[in-house]
């Protein structure tokens, strides 16, 4: 079968400490190859049809440093990548549950053996703004518009936010490549 894939990358303007990829991806094929992911490189356009028809993303992994997010984008919605470091997975794994706003732990949110990859929506749970990554007391995210404030498994910690960051339906199609949808 065919496989479609496509990607577009650009810096991102993000002010962190970490550099950061802006990758928006293109729709990938039901049974497709991972997408060629690498930033500053311009792949031809996705292909509008498959995108409407809201189509699995495939990602290949292995570009995305240790301590980087990814932004990408399926079905419109703005997908965040994050390859957590030791310290970052040990902050949330160590999380007092029952300090949680909404208790969800670690374990629930990342795939087993996989505890270094976070994938999460980036539209923050109060009004839909963009958290910005590594920024905020926890080190996950921190929201702009309002303060509310993730750590590093994307569960809301400070602020207006009600509910985590949910996690997108995805699975692990190789080590190194996830599908997302
Ligand atoms: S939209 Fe994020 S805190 Fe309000």
């Amino acid at each position: 079968m065919t496989t479609v894939a496509s990607t577009h990358a650009a810096a991102s303007a993000e002010p962190t400490r970490r550099d950061f990829l802006y990758i928006a991806t293109g729709a990938v094929g039901a049974v497709g190859i991972a997408g060629a992911i690498w930033p500053f490189i311009s792949q031809m356009g996705p292909d509008a049809a498959t995108i409407a028809a809201g189509a699995p993303v495939d990602f290949d992994l292995s570009p995305v440093a240790e301590g980087q997010i990814v932004k990408l984008f399926w079905r419109g919605n703005l997908v965040f990548v994050r390859h957590r470091t030791t310290d970052e997975i040990k902050l949330a794994q160590s999380t007092d549950l029952s300090s949680l706003r909404d208790q969800q732990a670690d374990a629930d949110r990342v795939k087993v053996g996989k505890e270094q990859w976070l994938v999460v929506y980036g539209s923050c749970t109060h009004l839909g703004c963009v958290p910005l990554g590594n920024e905020g007391e926890f080190r996950g995210w921190m929201c702009p518009c309002h303060g509310s404030v993730f750590d590093t498994s994307g569960r809301i910690r400070q602020g207006p936010a009600p509910t985590n960051l949910p996690v997108p339906p995805y699975i692990f199609t190789s080590d190194t490549s996830i599908r997302i949808g």
